[in-house]
Formats: C-alpha cells, sequence, structure tokens
C-alpha cells in the first residue's frame, strides 16, 4: 500500500474505524493523524493504535498528504471555512459525510480541490463496510488508488460514474443494514409470538442471515434468484413463505424503500 501522511478531520467512530482497518494492514501509525476538539478521543486512538493526534485542524491539514474529512454533515461548512491552509494543490480530500456535493466543498474552500466522496456504512466498523466512491474532477489515478486502498482497509469498495449514484449507494449499502435489521426485528417478533424466546429466535436468525450473506457472496456466478429458486422446493415450507411474500407485494415495498432513501438523500443534500 502506498504510504502517504493521512489526516483525519473528525475523530469519531468512522474515522475510528478506518484507523483500526488501517492499523490492521500495519499502515505505519507515525503516518496517521487525527484532529478533534476533545480530547478523550484523542487519547483513546493514540493509546490503541500509537497515531499522532492534534486539536487544531489547520496542523493536521497542513502536515497531511491526504485528508479525510469526518465530521457531521452539518459542521463540515464551518469545518472547511475555518481552515486557514491556503493551498491545497499537494492533497487529495476524500469525505466521508453524507449528503454534501463535490460542488459544495469547492464553495466552502473557495477553491477547486481534488476531492473523492466516500459513502461508507456501519459494518464498516467490523472491518465488513461497503464504500460507495466518487471521483471528482481532477483527481488523478493515482488519488484513486490511494483512496480505494484506505477504503479496503473497512471492507469492499465500489466506483460509481455518475455523482447522482451516490444516493443510490446510500439506498444500497448505506441504509441497508438497518433494513436487514428490520427484517430480522420482524422475524424475532414472529417467531415469539410461535413460543421460542427472544434469545433463540435471535440466535436462528442472525446465523440464517450471516449464512445467506455468505451463500450470496461465495456463488458471484449465480443470479439472486437462482439462490432463492434452489432452496425453494415447490409445495414446501420455503415456498409457502415466498408466496405469502409475494402476495404482500414485498417487492413493491422494497421498491419504495429505495425510492424513499434517495429521495430523502437528495433532499437534505439541499441543505447544504
Ligand atoms: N457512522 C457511520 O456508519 C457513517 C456511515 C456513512 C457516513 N458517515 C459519515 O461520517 C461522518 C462521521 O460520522 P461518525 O459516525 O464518525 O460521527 P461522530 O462519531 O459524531 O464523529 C464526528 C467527530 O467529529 C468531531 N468534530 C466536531 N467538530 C469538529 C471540528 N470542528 N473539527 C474536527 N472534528 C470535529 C467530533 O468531536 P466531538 O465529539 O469532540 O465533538 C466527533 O469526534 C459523518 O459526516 C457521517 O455522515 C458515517
Amino acid at each position: 500500500m502506498e504510504q502517504k501522511k493521512i489526516a483525519f478531520i473528525g475523530a469519531g467512530n468512522m474515522s475510528r474505524s478506518i484507523i483500526s482497518g488501517l492499523a490492521a494492514q500495519h499502515y505505519p501509525a507515525s503516518l496517521i493523524m487525527a484532529s478533534n476538539p476533545s480530547q478523550g478521543k484523542l487519547d483513546t486512538l493514540q493509546q490503541d493504535f500509537g497515531i499522532l493526534t492534534s486539536n487544531n485542524n489547520d496542523e493536521a491539514i497542513k502536515w497531511a498528504d491526504v485528508v479525510i474529512l469526518a465530521v457531521k454533515p452539518q459542521l463540515m461548512q464551518q469545518v472547511c471555512q475555518d481552515i486557514k491552509e491556503s493551498q491545497f494543490d499537494d492533497k487529495l480530500f476524500i469525505t466521508i459525510a453524507a449528503g454534501i456535493n463535490s460542488e459544495r466543498y469547492h464553495d466552502y474552500f473557495d477553491q477547486t480541490i481534488r476531492l473523492v466522496r466516500c459513502m461508507p456504512n456501519t459494518p464498516s466498523l467490523l472491518g465488513l463496510g461497503m464504500s460507495g466512491l466518487f471521483a471528482g474532477n481532477g483527481v488523478s489515478q493515482n488519488d484513486v488508488q490511494i483512496s480505494e486502498q484506505i477504503m479496503r482497509c473497512v471492507g469492499e469498495v465500489l466506483w460509481v460514474s455518475d455523482e447522482s449514484h451516490i444516493d443510490t449507494v446510500i439506498a444500497c449499502s448505506g441504509s441497508s443494514p438497518a433494513y436487514f435489521f428490520l427484517f430480522m426485528e420482524y422475524m424475532q417478533q414472529s417467531a415469539i409470538k410461535m413460543g421460542l424466546s427472544g434469545e433463540e429466535a435471535r440466535l436462528l436468525i442472525q446465523q440464517a442471515a450471516l449464512g445467506a450473506a455468505q451463500m450470496v457472496r461465495h456463488n458471484g456466478h449465480l443470479e439472486l434468484s437462482e439462490l432463492r429458486k434452489q432452496v425453494t422446493s415447490k409445495g414446501g415450507a420455503t415456498h409457502a413463505a415466498i408466496e405469502s411474500f409475494k402476495q404482500d407485494n414485498l417487492e413493491q415495498s422494497i421498491d419504495n424503500a429505495m425510492k424513499s432513501a434517495v429521495e430523502r438523500a437528495q433532499e437534505m443534500a439541499k441543505q447544504f
């Protein structure tokens, strides 16, 4: 992996998960700095990973080759405008904030920057993340490679060629852990009504979900519908459940939910 100085602006959950992923890949701690206003998170990161820390975003950005912007979206404008370092020609920026378009960052910094937009998801905390990436104007092939190497430390990556597709990434992988939690929650409620304890139901459901996801992963040559058909014998119990989902129009319900996520992401982008 190419070794650049990486600064994290904001030392919250997502920065911690990426730093943890970099550490697991033996990325040198002396090439990682986190900047955060409160000291507690910095101390923990310093203790756990031996990285450099700062309470000064300017200092971190000045030092870095790659800057990862990881503050909450509502703070981003202020954070960018407060940065006093004036020339960013030699730096690659990667933003993980939801809902702020590339154009906005050029406005915030009052100059064109080399920016990669990245939309990770919560399983990144376990190294099982899925990140959608978009390379803005001026981003070099080397920048693409570096961004990909960093985000691969916390899971899989997919590049989209159109920035608007980042909203589709939100619907597919950013928000979808919650869809799967909801699905499992409803299954658990139903199993409890049938007499199992919550714990028993959870074990059965979580392991089935994990196994199903692994089967999808390991059978890339098979369509999802084909995998389903392989475990659905005509006239059997699974078939009865699938028919019930179809009668209740689960397909439409999921389509509506995905569109709602995209529409909300588009609306939120207008706030910034
Ligand atoms: N978590 C996810 O699963 C996920 C998924 C996709 C995208 N994201 C995006 O990732 C970004 C970070 O999310 P997160 O979950 O890591 O949030 P978080 O845990 O709240 O971390 C944000 C950090 O930013 C720090 N901060 C506040 N003001 C700052 C400033 N002026 N300069 C530098 N740092 C500052 C906060 O410090 P204090 O706590 O000391 O105020 C906090 O440590 C967000 O934009 C979010 O939309 C997160």
